[in-house]
Formats: structure tokens, C-alpha cells, sequence
């Protein structure tokens, strides 16, 4: 039996792209590149205890799941004997991990293929894979269009990655798009034991049932599922064992968690009495699937951070009821007062897409209007562009001008309102969790409870270490301060 999905066209989840936060592709040994969200991985962990070990390149786009992805494929690839390298010059695999959430997604993937050309051609045993959203939409048309791709696997392959290797190396095609019925996650290797970095991702739960008009995650990543709640306790306990001090879940729709029986707030709870476990985070969720207890739990979970992501999309009721959004926008206004009566200090963010077909200055005025009501300390904003398979693809589009006029005003917007939050820091005292050294010498930068960007100048903090720090200064993308 497979898992309900259509397959055929589209991407994954979250981001890339016109975010203004200007996200790249990363690669797997680097972890370098800005990621949108929560936190920034500790990538370059595959295992090392193998004879002669074959060179692995991993370059991830999109979002944090695909983060999470690579760097289970790389631990899976890790027991076949590969070992992470940041660059593809002396790869023995390269692998993408597409994404496929922009316009000419595949186009760009095609045209990094081409890159690759010298290399294949000056090391035959060189193999070519391809994973992510964009190998689920295309499938087999990649290897016609490029013939030197060895491997194409989907999202819900990673586990067969294995028998993929193996098979791409005795010289044969190697191709799974499926949506297997056994879980992937029972089946990718066990982690590592190495310690590595303070924050990890985590991803609890995959797919999407809302079926937006404009979204291909439904399409791609296929039904909702969750993972039960005691293997994610199993492997939040492990990844504590190896230093990581916080963990950010993940889901396309991560509020629509249900692998236990109290829902994500059930999760949250459980984890929070995890001992050296200091902060949670989750992303993304709709506005929908805000349960009480997940509200409660904003005010009364110490772990929990105030720091939300949840994306409404416009502020136009017309535009909500054709993008199939199922809230209004007053809907959402009174969901996030009823989220600051439990946590005042909240730091909101948002995604929003303009120019959705039929969108008038009218409508789009209401979505200026909807985020000088709520004020938001961050956000991503897209232009719309139309996803084959799609119900919103079959819908006349707006003036492309016009809609590149609309983004821009309303990034100007958002801009101002992610520097007065920022800027409103200045003065105040926050918890920094330290993660690496900044780029000047005794610089240490870490992330405050607010996700924001924070450096101290100070040998009293190491990475892992959790420090008051008082905000001195607010710079552009990031805050200064000095540990108290
Ligand atoms: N066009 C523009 N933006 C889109 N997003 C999803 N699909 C599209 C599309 N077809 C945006 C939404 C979503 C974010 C991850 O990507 O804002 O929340
Ligand atoms: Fe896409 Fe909507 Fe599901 Fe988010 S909630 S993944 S935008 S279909």
C-alpha cells in the first residue's frame, strides 16, 4: 500500500527564496548560508570509524526540514562508508536536496547539474544523486534530461538510500519516488553518539491536509503523519546526551501534531521535563490548529520560547477564503491577543504571499493594515507564483509589476517593524545560548530567547553556555551586548 499522495508536480514546505532574509542553498560540511527560521544547524557530524572512507558533498535549499533531511541522509550515507567533505571538487557522491517552492526551482537544480559536468567527466565513479522536492516532482524526467544523475530519491525514500548507493555504483539507475508505507524514520540509521552543536532540529511530523490553492506541500509531501511521541522522546533524549541544548520541531503544519495524545502542547510538556534540555521551539503551524493548551503552554512552559512563526498569508478576507485558508483575518487578530494575554513579550513572525490572483490594492491595503495591527518582530513575504498542479495555477494572475510594486512596500514595512523590535531590545536584559565564535577575535554570538542574533565580546562564555546578556546596541541583522 502507498501513502496517499498525488505526485507529479511540486515542492516542500517551508522556504527559499524571496524571503528578504535572502536564504541560500548550505552545504552538509559547512553548514554555512542563512537558514530562514529558528536556528542554524551544527551540519558536519557523519560518522568517522569507516576503512576507506568515500568523500560525501550535500547542498541543501529550502527549509529546515530539508536540513534535518541532509543530515539524516548523511548519517545514513555515513554507514556506507561516506564522510562529509565542503566541497564537490573531491566528492564521491554529490548529492541536492532540492527544493521546490520557487518558480524555476528545477531549472536552477538542472543548471547545478551542468556545474557538475568536469567533474563526472574527469572522476566516471563520481556519483550524481538527487533528493528533495524537486527529484518527488520530476522523477524519472531528471535522469532523461541529465543522463550523468545516478540517483533520484524522494523525501520519503531517505531510508532506501542504501540499496540506492549500492545500486547507482554497480553502474544501474538508481530511482524512488515512492510514498512507502513503512515509517522512513524506523528505518534510517541510528545517530550518531558524537557530541556536536547546542541547537537541533527535529523533525515530528511531515505533510499537510489544508490544501491551500497556492501550496504544492499536500501534493508533495503527501497526507499529514506524525511521528509517535516516544521516538521523538527517544531521540530528543540522545541528541541531549550529545550537547544539544535546544530543539526546534519541525512539521509543514507542526500545530497539527498528533503523535500523542495531547497533541503538540502534550509534546512540548513531556520534553520540558527533559533535565538539560533548556529550550523548545516548533515551526511551522496555521493559525487553525492552535489547540488551548497549546496557547496555555506559551504562558506556563519555562522551555517554551516566546518566539512564534505563524504565517496568515493576507489580511484580506477575500483573498483568505480563495487561498482556501479557512480563517479570517479578524480570526487571526484575536488568536494573536489571545496568545499575548499569556505572553506579552512574544516575538511574532509571519509569512505572506502578494499578488495571489485577484488580489486588488484593496486587498492588499487590508494585509498592510492586518500587520500594523499585529506588528511583527520578523516575516517572509513572496510574490505569488503560480504552482503546476495547483487549484490557484488555473486562476488569471495579477500584473506582474504590480505585484513586484506591492512586495516591495510591504517589505519596507515589515523592515521598519523587525528593527523597532529589534531596536526595542537595546537596554534590556536577555538569555543568550552561545553557538559559535563571531567573526572577531574573543567574539562569541548565540541566538536570545527571541531568536534573535546576539555577540558578546567575552572569554567567559563558551559554545553550549546559556548567559544573562544586557543589550547594549542594535546593529543591523544582529544585537550587541555584555554578559551580566
Ligand atoms: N507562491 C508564493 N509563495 C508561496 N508559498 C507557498 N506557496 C507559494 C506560492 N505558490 C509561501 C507561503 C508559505 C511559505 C512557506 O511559502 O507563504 O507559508
Ligand atoms: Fe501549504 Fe497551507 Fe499546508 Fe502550509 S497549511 S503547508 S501553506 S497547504
Amino acid at each position: 500500500m502507498r501513502r496517499e499522495g498525488r505526485q507529479g508536480a511540486l515542492w516542500p514546505g517551508l522556504l527559499q527564496g524571496s524571503r528578504h532574509d535572502g536564504a541560500g542553498p548550505r552545504t552538509l560540511a559547512s553548514g554555512g548560508g542563512r537558514c530562514r527560521g529558528p536556528v542554524d544547524p551544527f551540519m558536519s557530524e557523519v560518522p568517522l570509524e569507516m576503512t576507506t572512507p568515500k568523500k560525501l558533498f550535500i547542498k541543501t535549499y529550502g527549509c529546515q526540514m530539508n536540513v534535518y533531511d541532509s543530515e539524516r541522509m548523511a548519517e545514513t550515507l555515513g554507514q556506507q562508508g561516506y564522510v562529509a567533505t565542503d566541497t564537490a571538487n573531491d566528492a564521491d557522491m554529490i548529492l541536492l536536496n532540492t527544493c521546490h517552492i520557487r518558480e524555476k526551482a528545477a531549472e536552477k537544480i538542472y543548471s547545478e547539474l551542468g556545474r557538475y559536468r568536469p567533474l563526472k567527466d574527469a572522476n566516471p565513479d563520481l556519483k550524481i544523486g538527487v533528493a528533495g522536492c524537486v527529484a518527488q516532482a520530476e522523477g524519472a524526467e531528471i535522469m532523461a534530461r541529465q543522463p550523468m544523475v545516478d540517483l533520484v530519491v524522494g523525501p520519503q525514500s531517505y531510508h532506501r538510500l542504501p540499496e540506492l548507493e549500492a545500486k547507482a555504483r554497480r553502474g544501474e539507475k538508481a530511482l524512488d519516488t515512492d510514498f512507502p508505507e513503512e515509517d522512513k524514520f524506523e528505518h534510517l540509521a541510528a545517530r550518531p553518539k558524537a557530541k556536536r552543536g547546542p541547537t537541533a532540529f527535529l523533525t515530528v511530523q511531515e505533510g499537510c491536509d489544508k490544501f491551500c490553492a497556492f501550496c504544492v506541500v499536500p501534493y508533495t509531501r503527501g497526507a499529514e503523519v506524525s511521528r509517535p511521541a516516544e521516538r521523538v522522546m527517544g531521540e530528543a533524549r540522545d541528541l541531549v546526551e550529545r550537547g544539544v541544548r535546544e530543539i526546534t520541531l519541525l512539521g509543514q503544519n507542526v500545530n497539527a501534531y498528533h503523535g500523542h495524545a495531547r497533541g503538540l502542547s502534550g509534546l512540548i510538556r513531556d520534553l520540558a521535563t527533559a533535565d538539560g534540555l533548556e529550550r523548545i521551539r516548533f515551526t511551522t503551524s496555521h493559525p487553525n490548529d492552535m489547540q488551548d493548551d497549546l496557547i496555555a503552554a506559551h504562558g506556563d512552559c519555562e522551555k517554551l520560547m516566546p518566539y512564534l512563526h505563524l504565517p496568515v498569508q493576507s489580511g484580506s478576507d477575500k483573498i483568505l477564503k480563495a487561498m482556501n485558508r479557512k480563517h479570517t483575518a479578524e480570526s487571526y487578530i484575536k488568536l494573536i491577543e489571545r496568545i499575548r494575554g499569556v505572553r506579552p513579550d512574544l516575538l511574532l513572525s509571519s509569512d505572506f504571499i502578494v499578488g495571489f490572483p485577484g488580489e486588488t490594492e484593496a486587498d492588499f491595503q487590508a494585509t498592510l493594515d492586518l500587520v500594523e495591527t499585529v506588528g511583527y518582530g520578523q516575516a517572509y513575504s513572496f510574490k505569488y507564483s503560480a504552482r503546476p498542479g495547483t487549484p490557484a495555477a488555473e486562476r488569471a494572475e495579477v500584473d506582474g509589476a504590480e505585484a513586484d510594486e506591492r512586495l516591495q512596500r510591504l517589505q519596507a514595512l515589515l523592515t521598519r517593524q523587525q528593527k523597532a523590535a529589534q531596536d526595542a531590545m537595546v537596554g534590556r536584559e536577555v538569555t543568550v545560548l552561545f553557538e559559535k565564535p563571531g567573526r572577531l577575535p574573543g567574539q562569541m554570538v548565540g541566538k536570545s530567547e527571541y531568536l534573535h542574533a546576539v555577540h558578546v565580546t567575552s572569554d567567559a562564555v563558551a559554545r553550549g553556555d546559556l548567559a544573562k546578556v544586557r543589550i547594549v546596541e542594535s546593529v543591523r541583522n544582529s544585537l550587541a551586548g555584555v554578559v551580566v
